[in-house]
């Protein structure tokens, strides 16, 4: 399963540490991954250096890193299919994004409509790493020739960033990176939050209410929901432009319940939002409870979860090296098999 054992193709995609796994994370990404293991040759990341890019406490840092492990293989990842690793056990990452930094413009990473927003919100904290962002996602995808990268629709900017960079690199040094597509789900996965339904469903968001963790109780669940906004007019009706909360509702319990929008208009027709919220939550927690159980049990085994992320740098760097040697011998380093002491010889 390392590196091109099959011809099926590269999936490679990854989430940040940066806060609890959120519901969001898992209808809009997590659970797709879990499908698209069956027919494609996936490596799914903790992308713990991406997190740095907002400050982080060691701490807290190393128990998400941990317990998101826990809950990718209580989702449904396995790690027997899929390559599962941490992104900082495997240093061609940050190997790689040092050298495609200088492939990359600083125009093009101003532009990047991310970085302004973030920029914008966190003015104590404007760092280098935040800029630069989009080099190391590059670096994730680039190193194991990746052919989709499974992504929301915020990311997407992201992913041409990183075909620029390698049809440039490419264009310099021959053909050393596979370009790869952004792999977008269908409607129905953008969960956004419950409290601002016009922005997506995020751990950074400001008000905690506006989110659903995978880890949630269920009581804490059920009032969430609760307090979840809806829209003028009683009716449950997907219309995403006149009534984005409810549609956000519908769009989650579609997902959980796996209904079509139609058969849940007709669920409750003639009943108002608060039996509607009350089966979502219903339905949500009793999607959520198998996930949160087995992680639970999961994160008990340290030394079961240790033995998954060692396994999976294992795999992950193999693949990794590969192209980064390539790389390196493009641009003209000297080989590193001939340095006997240089301690990242890997091979
Ligand atoms: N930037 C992505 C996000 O915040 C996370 C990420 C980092 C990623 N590296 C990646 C996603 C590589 C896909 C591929 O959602």
């Amino acid at each position: 399963m390392d590196g091109k054992a099959t011809d099926k193709k590269i999936i490679f995609s990854g989430i940040q540490p940066s806060g609890a796994l959120t519901l969001g994370s898992y209808l809009g990404a997590i659970k797709n991954w879990v499908t698209l293991s069956e027919t494609y040759d996936c490596r799914y990341c903790i992308v713990d250096m991406h997190a740095l890019t907002s400050r982080q406490n060691p701490a807290e840092l190393r128990r998400r890193a941990i317990d998101q492990l826990a809950q990718y293989i209580a989702c449904g990842l396995d790690p027997e299919k899929s390559i599962i690793f941490i992104q900082s056990h495997v240093p061609a990452h940050a190997e790689l994004a040092w050298v495609l930094n200088c492939y990359t413009m600083f125009g093009e990473l101003s532009r990047m409509t991310q970085f302004k927003d973030k920029s914008a919100k966190n003015t104590d904290n404007i760092n280098a790493g935040l800029f630069t962002y989009p080099v190391l996602m590059a670096a994730d995808i680039l190193l194991y020739q990746t052919d989709l990268v499974p992504v929301g629709e915020d990311q997407k900017q992201h992913v041409e960033i990183c075909r620029d960079i390698a049809g440039r690199f490419n264009g310099i040094y021959g053909d050393v990176f596979r370009l790869p597509e952004p792999f977008i789900p269908k409607v129905g996965a953008r969960i956004m939050s419950l409290t601002s339904p016009e922005s997506k469903m995020s751990k950074s968001d400001e008000d905690p209410g506006g989110c659903i963790y995978v880890m949630q109780k269920p009581d804490e669940i059920m009032r969430a929901f609760k307090r979840a906004v809806t829209d003028s007019g009683g009716a449950v009706r997907f219309d995403p432009v006149q009534k984005p909360g409810v549609s956000n509702l519908m769009q989650i319990y579609s997902a959980a319940a796996g209904l079509s929008f139609e058969q849940i208009e007709s669920e409750f027709e003639g009943r108002g939002y608060g039996d509607f919220k009350l089966r979502l939550g219903e339905a949500v927690v009793e999607l959520l409870r198998p996930i949160r159980e087995e992680a639970e049990r999961l994160a008990a085994d340290r030394a079961h979860l240790e033995s998954v992320y060692r396994q999976g740098a294992e795999k992950a760097s193999r693949a990794a090296e590969k192209t980064l040697r390539k790389v390196y011998r493009k641009i003209g380093f000297i080989e590193k098999k001939d340095v006997p002491s240089c301690p990242s010889i890997r091979n």
